[in-house]
This record gives C-alpha cells, structure tokens and sequence, in this order.
C-alpha cells in the first residue's frame, strides 16, 4: 500500500490533480497488488489567507514520515503578495526534505505537438537534471535602504561542492543506468567566476568518471538557442536551479506546451519524492474547467514509476498517448474537450489498456 500526500493547491491545481488521481486509482483496480490511499491536504493560498498556515515544518516532517510521496498541483495566487504560501509549500520542501535532484523528463509524445515540425523535428526526448536545494533559490541576500534611490537589493548564488557534486552524480548515473550515451552541463562560468566555476571543476572530475558517456559543455544562452535549433541531439542535460527552471518551461513548449510537462522532485537516498506537474495555477483560465490535466497524468506516471510499478507508469503513458493520437485533448493542444472530457477519455483508456495487458 502506496500512501500518498495529496496537496491540489491553488488555481488550476485542485481542477487537474483530481484527474491524475482518478488515473492511479483506475490502474490500482486492475492491479491487485497495487493499492493507493490518499490524504488530500489543503495547504494552499485559501488557507493562507484564512489562517496564516502556509506548509508548517512539523507537518511536513510527518507527511514525510507518514508518507511514500507528495503529490502537488500548483501554487500561487494573486492575492497573497510575494506568494509567501507557495514558497513554504514548493521550495521548502525541496529544501528541508533535501530534494536535490528535479528531474523533468522532455519527451514529445506526439510529433504533431511540436512548434517545430515544420522544420522537420519529431524525435524529442531528453531528461533535465536541475540542481533543486542550491542556487539562486535559497533565499541568502538582504535589502538595504529599501525604497529609497539608494537601496540595495542582494540575492546571493550558493553552490557547494557537495551540492554541484551530488547532481552531477545524479545525471550520469541516469545516463548510465538508461542507457543514455550524452550528458550535457550547462553553466554561465564564462560570467559567473566564483559559483560556475565550481561547477566546471566538479564536472570535469565526474565526467571523467564515466568515459563512456560522451560528456560535453554548453554554456545556457547557447543551450537554449540549441535546444531550439537541434533539441533531438539532446539526452541528458544537467544544470543549476534558476538555469533549470527556465531551460524546462523551454523543453515543455517543444513537448506541446506546460499542460503535458511532468517533473519529479527526488532525493535518491531519502525514498521520499515530490511529483508535481511543472506549470503554475494558471489564474488566467482557474475556474473555467478547461485546464490540460495531462501535465499531472504524467506527474503521477513518475510517481508510480519512482514506487516501482514501471510497468504502470507505462501503461499510463500509453493512455495519454492515446488521447494525443486521437486528438482527445484540451484547447491548448489544439482539441475540444474541456478538463472532465479528457478525464474520461483517459479512464476508459486506461481501463482498455489494464484489462487487454
Ligand atoms: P503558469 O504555468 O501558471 O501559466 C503559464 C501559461 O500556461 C498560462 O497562460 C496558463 O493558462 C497556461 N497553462 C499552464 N498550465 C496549463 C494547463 N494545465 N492547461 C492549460 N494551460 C495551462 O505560469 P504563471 O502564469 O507564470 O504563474 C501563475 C502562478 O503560478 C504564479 O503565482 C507562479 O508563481 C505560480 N507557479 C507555480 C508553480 C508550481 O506550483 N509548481 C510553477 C510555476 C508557476
Ligand atoms: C517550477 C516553478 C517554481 C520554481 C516557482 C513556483 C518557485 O516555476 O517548479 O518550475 O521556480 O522552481
Ligand atoms: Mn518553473
């Protein structure tokens, strides 16, 4: 028995999270031994503004404990400045429960998705590895002289050689164990002296650890031009947290858009993981019932596959390949259903796929 940590969020996230657990229960019913119990949480901007609460230390411990996964939605709201909720809810649990490996696997599903077919690309499939506890993101700087024409405004990059170290290891040993044959650093050591120069040294060292994964370097602007020239010649890219974030909102556009880019927040040693899909709470269509749940579908397919049922998170994959095939889809991909019509499709398929296995 799986227990999972069910928090929908805001926006969007309560309209799609419930899909992707309609999903895993759909596969549960065929697998006798594959059993799920959920316990829905609802940490988010409501609750904020109702009572203070964003994601307390304590509970998030025992989830953790209690717990095998965290399954979240989304995050942000308009009406809670600085989305203070969010920032305990997303990057303090990356941080406290050492998430330091976010893995957001790129994969074109469906070549009619991709914004660059015209210019012959069908075949996208790579994995980011984004550096997830250090960085840019870790809340070290301070104001000075706060609004005045004299302020100062510092947020400071950390990067560790434990930290830089631990991700790299991560990406090849990915490589290694899928059998991928090319890992690709991104940095902006060219610029950034001191926290990518650290990067460099480390990954020269790793690298050299694994001779037969073709290892190279690119720094992020030119990553990105490249991602968007030749994105089939990437398999593996390993990068620092803002880097990676931006790098992956670019990687889910070549897949069809944020409604089907699935990302996974893990720790290797500690077992548990956070599975989120990688869009926001979407305020610009939250409410109306027209959100891609796909994005989450996929969340909950690295889930089962991080639980050890990989043959699950195929089977999920497979659904939602269906629908991409068969144009069963939201509006941002292009069809006509709205949020609970792409639901039912992917149930039933589900269950045809379950049952004909
Ligand atoms: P967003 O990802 O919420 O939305 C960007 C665009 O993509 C919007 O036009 C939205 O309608 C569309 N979109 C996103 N997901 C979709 C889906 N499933 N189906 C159809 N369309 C979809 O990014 P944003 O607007 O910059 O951020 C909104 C809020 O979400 C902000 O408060 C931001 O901080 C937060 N955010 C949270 C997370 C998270 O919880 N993991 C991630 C990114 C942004
Ligand atoms: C993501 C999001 C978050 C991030 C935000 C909401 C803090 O954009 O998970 O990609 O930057 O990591
Ligand atoms: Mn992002």
């Amino acid at each position: 028995m799986h227990r999972i940590a069910v928090i929908p969020g805001d926006g969007i996230g309560p309209e799609v999270i419930p899909v992707a657990v309609d999903v895993l229960e759909a596969v549960a019913a065929h697998r006798p031994g594959l059993d799920f119990e959920f316990e829905w949480h609802d940490y988010g901007a409501e609750r904020y503004l109702r009572d203070g609460t964003g994601f307390p230390d304590a509970e998030r411990e025992a989830i953790a404990e209690r717990c095998d996964a965290i399954f979240l939605g989304a995050v942000g709201d308009p009406r809670v400045p600085g989305n203070e909720h969010a920032r305990e809810l997303i990057l303090e649990t990356r941080f406290k429960l050492d998430l330091y490996v976010n893995l957001r696997p790129c994969r074109l599903l469906d070549p009619r998705l991709c914004p660059l077919k015209d210019k012959g690309v069908d075949d996208v499939k790579f994995t980011v590895f984004r550096e997830n506890t250090e960085g840019l993101y870790v809340g070290v700087g301070g104001v000075f002289k706060k609004g005045t024409a004299d302020e100062v405004a510092i947020q400071s990059s950390v990067n560790t050689a434990k930290g830089v170290e631990r991700i790299l290891r991560a990406a090849y040993e990915f490589a290694r164990m899928s059998g991928a044959k090319k890992v690709c650093m991104s940095d902006k050591s060219n610029a950034l002296r001191y926290g990518h120069d650290i990067w460099q040294r480390s990954w020269k060292r790793i690298a050299a650890e694994y001779p037969e994964i073709q290892s190279s370097h690119l720094y992020i602007d030119v990553l990105a031009m490249q991602l968007v020239r030749v994105p089939e010649e990437f398999e593996v890219i390993v990068t620092s947290n803002l880097f990676g974030d931006i790098i992956t909102d670019l990687g889910a556009a070549l897949q069809g858009g944020l409604g089907v880019a699935a990302s996974a927040n893990l720790n290797p040693d500690r077992g548990i993981g956070m599975f989120e899909p990688v869009h926001g709470s979407a305020p610009d269509i939250a409410g109306r019932g027209i959100a891609n749940p796909t994005a989450s579908v996929l969340a909950a397919a690295l889930m089962l596959e991080s639980l050890g049922h990989p043959a699950e998170a195929a089977l999920v994959e497979k659904a939602v390949e269906s629908a991409l095939r068969e144009g069963a889809t939201t509006a941002d991909l292009g069809g006509s259903m709205d949020t609970a019509g792409a639901r039912a499709y992917l149930l039933t398929e589900v269950a045809r796929l379950a049952s004909g296995m």
